[in-house]
């Protein structure tokens, strides 16, 4: 089939190249044409597991193309996925000027037939904005021609991407006709074949589902944090209660990891614009609301913990970090509780030496010009001189590091751990004191 995406941004790629690699023709549009130049020639500006060799075999094969052109774009098919940022407005509602704009040219351009589909994140009732923006210009143009507006939510986890677009656990339609059902059941075919995992429904239902899914999975992230905290003042281990509740079949083991916040471009946005929608509408979203205070006031646990052991003294003192991104296997640095850790500890006088294994240069861009900044090029040589470790990104690499070479690099043996990779023992072993989160009264300290 021919498909046209608006947006080659993280959602408008992987869409894409997933596509076009199943066999049908993809087009991706984007006004920025270095980006494009550059897709043209295979380099992804994205760090994706897969990413990459699925556009270069699908480029090559001629099924994959890029394009500046909105003309081409609307013209090529009869598919029309916009896949354009939505970010959050100063109030933290998604600002939808780009969807719109990208439904007003395909009103302006389009001759035949076609589905538009809201693939971006957008707040429910954005379908009747797409169908107005695309009649608005076909009624200034003058014709009268056929299309469908559908909302297909993507829920693709970065650094999976690839996979969860390819074996999705279920597929999100909501249309309100049979033509555009039927066309997207042939686009999603190659997805289905072992079992069908389409759920149709009406536009808003797909459009709220979208974030009812990401302010679950957030608020049983939150909901861990805050008992993370109890245990601390309690005396109680979260890990034992963590896997002492995951083994209930109804809570599931999944997303129940306690840390230093969640971070990223879906939670913390994706949250807020639904806590905004309630507000809309007049309803008071306390659940909502709270999950981001307490994700919010989880992102400065860290801090205060480090802090706390330097009795408030951090001028003059060096940080080690290990862990920039907001997550394992991907660069992506937005809403990273990294950058809070960091600017903390900044504001406090202290200086930091960081490593990741993928986020360097995209640390450098954001923070290039901070002195209080040291990038380094292994995770041995962030520790040089420095006073603690903290740990904020559960990446591989760090899950067993030789504690031994730690403690000797360490001015101050001490371990911040603000994603509970470390079993006590394997870090005090070594006459390391150990902080994590939520772990009995907080600390662990160096066996006698
Ligand atoms: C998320 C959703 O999972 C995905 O379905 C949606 O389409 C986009 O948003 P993503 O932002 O890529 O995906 O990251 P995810 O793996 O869900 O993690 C989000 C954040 O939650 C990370 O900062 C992670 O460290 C944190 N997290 C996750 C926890 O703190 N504890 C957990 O148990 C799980």
């Amino acid at each position: 089939m021919k498909i046209s995406i608006f947006g080659t941004g993280y959602v408008g790629l992987v869409t894409g190249a997933c596509l076009a690699d199943v066999g049908h023709h993809v087009l991706c549009m984007d006004v920025d044409q270095e980006k494009v130049d550059k897709l043209r020639d295979g380099i992804v500006p994205i760090y994706e597991p897969g990413l990459e060799t699925i556009i270069q075999h699908t480029t090559e094969a001629g099924r994959l193309t890029f394009s500046t052109d909105t003309e081409e774009a609307v013209n090529h098919g009869e598919i029309q996925f916009i896949a354009v940022g939505t970010p959050p407005d100063e109030d933290g509602s998604a600002d939808l000027q780009y969807v719109v704009s990208v439904a007003r040219t395909i009103g302006r351009h389009m001759s035949d037939y076609k589905v538009v589909i809201d693939k971006s994140t957008v707040p429910v009732g954005t379908g009747d904005k797409v169908k107005a923006a695309v009649q608005s210009e076909l009624d200034h143009r003058g014709v009268e021609l056929p299309f469908d507006v559908v909302s297909n939510p993507e829920f693709l986890k970065e650094g999976a991407a690839v996979a969860d677009f390819m074996k999705p656990d279920r597929i999100i339609i909501g249309t309100d006709s049979e033509r555009p059902r039927a066309l997207l059941r042939e686009v999603y075919y190659p997805f289905n074949r072992s079992h069908d995992r389409t759920i149709f429904m009406d536009i808003r239902s797909a459009e709220l589902t979208k974030y009812a899914a990401n302010a679950m999975l957030a608020t049983k992230i939150s909901f861990m944090n805050e008992v993370s905290n109890l245990a601390e003042r309690l005396g109680a281990d979260v890990e034992d209660v963590r896997r002492g509740i995951g083994s209930d079949p109804r809570i599931g083991y999944h997303f129940i990891y306690p840390g230093c916040g969640y971070g990223g471009s879906c939670f913390p946005k994706d949250v807020k614009a639904l806590a905004r929608t309630a507000r809309d509408c007049d309803y008071p979203a306390h659940l909502l609301n709270a999950v981001e205070q307490v994700n919010e006031a989880q992102k400065h646990v860290l801090f205060d913990k480090v802090s706390h052991y330097f009795r408030g003294e951090l001028s003059g003192r060096t940080i080690a970090l290990w862990g920039l991104s907001f997550k394992p296997n991907t660069d992506d640095m937005r809403e990273a509780p990294s950058r809070t850790l960091m600017e903390q500890l900044w504001q406090a006088g202290a200086r930091v030496q960081a490593f990741d294994p993928e986020a360097m240069e995209e640390t450098q861009r954001l923070y290039g010009d901070e002195a209080g900044l040291q990038l380094c090029g292994t995770k041995e040589q962030a520790l040089k001189g420095a006073d603690a470790l903290v740990v904020c990104t559960e990446w591989k690499e760090f899950r067993s590091p030789d504690f031994a070479q730690v403690a000797a690099a360490l001015a101050s043996p001490v371990v911040f751990d603000g994603r509970n990779i470390y079993a006590p023992e394997m870090v005090t072993r070594h006459g390391l004191t150990y902080y994590a989160i939520g772990r009995g009264c907080n600390q662990f300290s160096v066996a006698e």
